[in-house]
This record gives C-alpha cells, structure tokens and sequence, in this order.
C-alpha cells in the first residue's frame, strides 16, 4: 500500500503537525511583542526528530501570513549570512514590485537599492552584512513588513553566528521591526560559545519540544490510519500510540511501517503490529540513539551504558561505583548529560533517560 500520509525522514513536512499548537502560537505571540523585546528572540530546543526543523518551517508560513518577510530556516553553517540576505530579497520582493514590475514606494535608487530589493552592485559589493540586513528592513518596512530570521542546527559558535548576532542586535538597536528564531539541541548553548553568541541565546525566550502527548498522537493515528485505509483496532492502535514515545519521529515511523506491513488488505492484528514496532524501534535506534551517542565522549556513554542497568531510573551512588570513579566525577558527568538533555533528573540522587529507546539500545549493544 502506498503511504502518503506518514512521512518519517527528517526535515520532511508531515501532512499534519500533531500537538505543537501552544508552541507555535507562543512564538508567534513574541512576533506582536513590542519591537526589541525579549519575546522576539527565540531559541528552540529540542533532541533529535522531536521536530525543530518541520516547526521552523511551520512558523515561516504562519509569520508570511502576519506579514512577516521570512528568512527560511538556514543552517547554521559558512553560507549563512549571504543566504539570509537572498532569502529576504526572494520573500520581501512581492511587496516592493507592484503590478506589471512596477517598483511601489520609494523610488528607484533609494538606500542603494537598484531594482526591488536588489542592491546596486557598490553595496552588494562593499558593504557587510549587517548593513545590508538594516538597508533591507528600512526598505521593507516602508511596506509595513517585517523580519523573520530562522536558523536551523545551531551548535557551537561560528564567526557566521556570531556576525548574524551582531547584526540582528543592530537592528535592535535601530528599533526595527525584527524577530530571529534558532533551534538546536539542547546542548547547543552549553557547549563552548563565545560571549556575545552565549549571552544572546541564553536571553533568547527558549521553548523545549517535549515529548507529544500520548492522546493528541492516538487521536492523531485514528484519524491518519481511517484515511489510509488501515484497520487496527482500539487496543493495539493505542499501544502503537505508546510506543512512539511522544517522539514525532517515531510517530512517523510507527504509522509507515503500520500501513506498509498492514499490505494491500489494510489489516492489522497484533502480529502485524508487533512487525511495525520492530522494525520503527530500528529505524529509531539507528537514526536517534545512534547518531546521539557517536556525539558524546567515551566517558559519558560509560556513564549511561552503568546507568541502563537499572529500570527506570539511577541512583548516582550505583553510577559512580559501576563507573569505578569517585562521586565528584560521577557529578560532572552528571551535569553534562543534563545539559545536553540525554538524561534527566527524576529526584534527588537519580536520574533517568530522557530519550526514548536510548536505554534498550545500550542493553542491547553491550
Ligand atoms: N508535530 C509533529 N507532528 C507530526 N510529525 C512531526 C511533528 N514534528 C516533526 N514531525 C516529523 O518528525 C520527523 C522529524 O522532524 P524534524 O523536524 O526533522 O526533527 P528535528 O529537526 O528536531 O530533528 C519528520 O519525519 C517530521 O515529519
Ligand atoms: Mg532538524
């Protein structure tokens, strides 16, 4: 059975955004915030397929719609200043040309742009970056537009980040009208970032992408396997809800591989269900707990693989002596893992895998 519901490949759009409403609508609420404010300044967090990417991409259309001229998301990467500016001109161009090509408001020539939102080539030529971003939002809010940034996988600091920063505290400055979105994992603003880069984001409103609510993804699934033709009944619907985690990805995963092993008859019994989950808990500990894991040092991964031992959570005194380390290095450890939103701390003392699947791979990975 062909599947064009589900679609569980990262960055692709899913054909409906389960349970980010709060969020959405919280950020772009920071949009209406005066011009300047914290609220404009966001950071999301969030691990691997919990969804930055595709709610990036949901809040340049929502933004376009508030008359936002939107940078689309661009990965924090050597590019990115020049791909902002093109991206701005590409989105911003339909406000400036009127009918028929015709340049509206302003005339031609005016804050050294040549055509629309082109710069005459002694701009494009000369001047930096930051220059050309407050020429382009002078020019577009002359139309009532403002400006959207959004930067996708931010991690450590990079000259390119640290001028985009620079840039967009200008225009701050200048009292433009101006917003910046980035997302990265959690360990993004923990890792060594230089001040201006770190001082920024740590004031930025940051937003973590929890796990989705089992209720909003079963829901969800009644309604997308009903489309697909898929029959499951209530129980195992449910359990195929559970085993996503709350995790988009494996969301994603769970419904794809229901539909693909549920074949041309669209029947699920548990046999069925049970093929799907397997092989979606693959898929998910290869691209998840995998790539997770190969980003950590030898040491933090000793430190989960003492605390997978346990069932549901981990007493830090257990750790340390599994680890062969004393309590203080067991702490530092400790630390880490909870910056980088791996693990969590469930109460004094212990703690506990924040990433689904992660523990059952380490078992089974000895
Ligand atoms: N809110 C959501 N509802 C349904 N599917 C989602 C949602 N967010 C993400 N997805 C799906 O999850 C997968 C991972 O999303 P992505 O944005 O690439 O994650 P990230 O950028 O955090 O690694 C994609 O297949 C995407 O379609
Ligand atoms: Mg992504």
């Amino acid at each position: 059975m062909s599947d064009s519901i589900f679609s569980p490949a990262f960055g692709n759009r899913p054909s409906t955004l389960v349970g980010r409403t709060l969020t959405l609508d919280a950020i772009l609420g920071g949009l209406d915030s005066e011009p300047g404010s914290k609220e404009r300044s966001t950071l999301v967090l969030g691990q691997r397929g919990s969804g930055k990417t595709v709610l990036l991409w949901e809040l340049a259309d929502r933004a376009r719609e508030k008359g936002f001229v939107v940078a689309s998301p661009t990965v924090a990467s050597d590019d990115m200043p020049n791909r902002i500016i093109e991206k701005i001109q590409d989105d911003g161009e339909r406000y400036i040309k009127g009918g028929r090509g015709k340049l509206v408001g302003g005339t031609v020539g005016a804050l050294g742009f040549s055509v629309g939102l082109q710069f005459s080539s002694e701009i494009q030529e000369t001047k930096s970056f930051g220059y050309k971003l407050l020429k382009l939002s002078e020019r577009l809010e002359q139309q009532n537009r403002g400006i959207l940034v959004l930067v996708d996988e931010v991690q450590g600091s990079s000259p390119e980040l640290k001028q985009l920063i620079s840039a967009y505290l200008e225009l701050v400055g200048e009292g433009r009208n101006a917003a910046i979105v980035f997302a990265g994992l959690p360990g993004a603003i923990s890792s060594v970032l230089n001040d201006r880069v770190l001082t920024f984001l740590n004031r930025a409103h940051k937003v973590v992408l929890d796990p989705l609510p089992e209720g909003d993804i079963d829901a969800y699934f009644t309604h997308a396997f009903a489309a697909a033709g898929v029959q499951i009944a209530p129980e195992l619907r449910r359990e195929a809800a559970r085993a996503t985690k709350g995790s988009p990805y494996m969301l994603q995963l769970v419904g794809h591989n229901i539909v693909q092993y549920a074949g041309e008859s669209g029947a699920v019994d548990e046999r069925v269900l049970q093929e799907a989950l397997e092989s979606s808990r693959v898929s998910f500990e290869r691209d998840v707990c995998e790539t997770t894991l190969a980003a950590l040092s030898g040491k933090d991964v000793a430190f989960l693989r003492a605390m997978a031992a346990d069932e549901i959570e981990s007493n830090m005194t257990d750790i340390a002596e599994r680890m062969g380390v004393g309590a203080d290095y067991a702490q530092k450890y400790r630390k880490r893992l909870i910056d980088t939103g791996i693990i969590t701390a469930t109460r004094r003392g212990y703690v506990a895998f924040a990433v689904p699947y992660l523990a059952d791979h380490l078992r089974n990975n000895a």
